[in-house]
């Protein structure tokens, strides 16, 4: 194919984008923005539109994007919705892939969860469930003592480091998540309870790794996403990746160019990126998109792995392709194994 018309094709694949925010003109009950979201996405599917609405404190923020003439005929609508005023349009432009794949449209508010500890463990065994409710109480009430023993109880009983992540601690920050979503705590309360459980992960003991791993030395950076508060994935990988004799680095950069500023430092083998396991945070994926396709030009060796890993993630709302990483974790349990597979399989190339 010629080089023009090869672009002229890669043109014609590119997609609108628009973001706006607004105010609403009186405030929507949680079952006004359910039919609202319920009756748009029916719509966006039908002319092939993705996108996220969110809606916090009386304020729309919304991404659409798909074919133009598909933007153009919502944004049409929209722009004269009297439900909405004073908006503002944020950006429009053409992109080369979508942000919201698999999401029709995506809602996110305050008032369309309002799920409290006695429903937040839904999802996981029922067994399971009054260990989660509990160990989100212990948090809250900063009992670090109640929390550790609720683990040690655990391993006692033969529970691997696998499940008390993935049934116990990840759980329960996606419980302290909700009770914030639901007005229970502060985002104080929050932030504090997140780091209980993660004081409370370090006693988790992780199973030796296979020799192959550990003499490998492979080299990690775990970074928050840049701005991220909350860092306990970060720092339950910390403790995992270590045991596993990978050479690990850990950061929590405010901006992007403080991340892409350690990478070009220590050119790892790999680069975990985590937002909150608490919080859905799906206004940090435009960024996260952007600090990816930064980092892939930071020169290196060999080429990084990049994971990305949060609730966002974990609860299959967003994958990988979302924001161009290689994999998405959608549990700290056995990422050091996972990783050092996909480091050994990115160098038979
Ligand atoms: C904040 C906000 C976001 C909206 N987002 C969408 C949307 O993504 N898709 C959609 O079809 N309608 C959306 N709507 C509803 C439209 O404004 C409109 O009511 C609906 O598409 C029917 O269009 P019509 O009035 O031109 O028939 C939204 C309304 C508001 C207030």
């Amino acid at each position: 194919m010629a080089r023009t018309e090869k672009l002229q094709s890669e043109q014609d694949n590119w997609i609108g984008c628009l973001t706006y925010q607004s105010t609403a003109t009186s405030k929507p009950s949680a079952a006004e923005l359910r039919s609202l979201a319920h009756q748009a996405r029916t719509r966006n599917r039908s002319v092939g539109v993705t996108g996220m609405l969110l809606f916090e404190e009386g304020r729309f923020l919304q991404t659409l994007e798909g074919p133009p003439e598909g933007v153009e005929a919502i944004w049409s609508s929209v722009a004269r919705d009297q439900r909405h005023s004073e908006i503002e349009v944020l950006s429009r432009h053409m992109a080369p892939a979508r942000l919201f794949t698999g999401w029709d449209l995506f809602l996110s508010s305050k008032l369309s969860h309002a799920p409290d500890l006695a429903d937040a463990a839904a999802g996981i065994p029922p067994a399971m469930a009054k260990h989660v409710r509990k160990a989100a109480r212990h948090a809250l009430d900063g009992d670090d003592i109640a929390l550790n023993a609720m683990i040690a109880a655990l391993a006692e009983q033969g529970w691997t480091s696998a499940a008390v992540l993935n049934l116990l601690i990840e759980p329960t920050a996606r419980a302290l998540g909700d009770a914030w979503l639901a007005d229970d705590c502060s985002e104080l309360d929050l932030t504090i309870a997140l780091s209980m459980l993660q004081l409370a992960g370090h006693a988790v003991r992780y199973e030796t790794a296979p020799q192959a791993i550990r003499s490998s030395r492979y080299s990690i950076l775990l970074a928050t996403a840049p701005g991220e508060p909350h860092m306990l994935g970060t720092a339950l990988l910390a403790d995992q990746f270590t045991d596993a004799g990978w050479e690990v680095e850990m950061t929590f950069p405010d901006s992007e160019e403080a991340l892409l500023n350690q990478l070009r430092a220590q050119r790892p083998d790999a680069l975990d990126i985590g937002l909150s396991d608490a919080l859905f945070r799906q206004q940090s994926l435009i960024g996260l998109r952007s600090v990816i396709e930064h980092s892939r030009s930071v020169p290196a060796n060999h080429p990084t792995v990049v994971s990305v890993g949060g609730r966002l993630f974990a609860e299959a709302a967003a994958t990988a392709a979302t924001v161009g990483a290689d994999h998405a974790r959608t549990t700290a349990a056995g990422a050091s194994v996972r990783m050092a597979e996909l480091v050994r399989q990115s160098r038979q190339f």
